[in-house]
């Protein structure tokens, strides 16, 4: 099959200057529940590396490889801008990902990170010619949502993951992809698949011992009045769900970028009074790295960082700038 790709090599590039700024779909019970897993892997050294499967413009990845302890592999694996192997896939990729570049996910990840992941770009069908058997201990299967291609995936990922490695995947429940449902509880009923937690979009599982996770699990969320959970009895062991309306995302890595849009955004601003400097965001535990260069290591108030915008800007938005500013006092002086 001829599949025709724009030529999309003149486009800029994004320059996120936070992690929400990154177009995808990862929302913050999986945030949380991924900063839970890494770490609480990492406090009891569980050893092995990160696998993705779909990684889209890299926001999950961004927000995994902040968590990479030292000496761990990232691989990921995406079409990206290559074609797809079968109909369904090439109609899916047109449909959902039609701006999709590999470019574009490297400049995501750069943003926020020194290096790049291990980059397999081709069918997730393919993982298994990379990634070492026994070698993973997180992977996220979030490629195509079409039910051949999920279970694939999930038998590829069986082999992948050590004893106590945990598989995340996306969209089990959704209602436009019934696919990865069917795969998700087939996976569960007939290959193994211990169930763990469940958020609204994803489903945690492990073809190790599931007890140890969920008892520390639940002893975490005792401690969380912010996030609500209960746990369900499914094909005989217990499932715990949750919740995280309201909650506070964990912290994301900073980007290169962030010094950048805060002194634009001063610039935009009307004045105020200075503001205490947040604190940087950090990622918790050990696993936590800090990522690529932090320019904001304890951000200036907006009343600095306007100054120091207005003597770096040309003349011609230094002008625009102070006349706005005067506009702005005049019509607070207003009675
Ligand atoms: C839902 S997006 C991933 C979202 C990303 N994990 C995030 O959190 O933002 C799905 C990705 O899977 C990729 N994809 C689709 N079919 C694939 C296949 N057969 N093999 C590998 N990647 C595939 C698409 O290119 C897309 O980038």
């Amino acid at each position: 099959m001829t599949a025709v790709t724009a030529d999309r090599s003149a486009e800029p590039l994004p320059r996120p200057a936070r992690l929400a700024d990154v177009k995808g779909w990862f929302f913050t019970a999986d945030q949380l529940l991924f900063d839970w897993f890494l770490s609480h892997q990492r406090e009891r050294s569980v050893a092995g590396d990160l696998l993705e499967l779909g990684a889209y413009m890299g926001k999950s990845a961004i927000f995994l490889g902040a968590r990479l302890g030292d000496g761990e592999r990232f691989t990921v694996c995406d079409l990206f801008d290559s074609p797809a192997g079968d109909a369904p896939n090439s109609r899916e990729m047109a449909k959902s990902y039609a701006t999709l570049t590999r470019r574009a996910f490297e400049a995501n990840y750069l943003a926020f990170h020194d290096e790049l992941p291990v980059i397999v770009q081709g069918p997730s069908s393919v993982v298994g010619e990379h990634v070492a058997a026994d070698s993973v201990r997180f992977a996220h299967i979030d490629a195509s949502h079409l039910y051949e291609h999920v279970h694939g995936d999930i038998l590829a990922v069986r082999e992948l993951l050590t004893g106590a490695g945990v598989v995340v995947l996306d969209d089990y429940r959704a209602e436009h992809c019934p696919g990865v449902a069917a795969a998700t509880w087939q996976a569960v009923t007939g290959h193994g698949l211990r169930p763990l937690c469940l958020t609204g979009t994803k489903f945690y599982g492990t073809w190790g011992d599931p007890e140890p996770y969920q008892e520390a699990l639940l002893a975490w969320l005792a401690g969380r009045g912010d996030l609500w959970h209960e746990v369900q009895q499914v094909n005989g062991g217990p499932l715990i769900r949750l919740s995280a309306k309201g909650a506070k995302e964990p912290a994301h890595p900073v980007s290169r970028y962030a010094a950048e849009a805060d002194a634009a955004e001063a610039v935009e601003a009307p004045e105020r009074p200075a503001e205490k400097a947040p604190e940087p965001a950090r990622a918790s535990g050990p696993a936590a790295r800090p990522a690529a260069p932090r320019p904001t290591a304890a951000r200036p108030p907006r009343g600095v960082l306007r100054r120091v915008a207005v003597d770096l800007l040309p003349p011609v938005l230094t002008r625009a700038l102070v006349r706005a500013r005067k506009r702005a006092r005049t019509q607070a002086a207003r009675p």
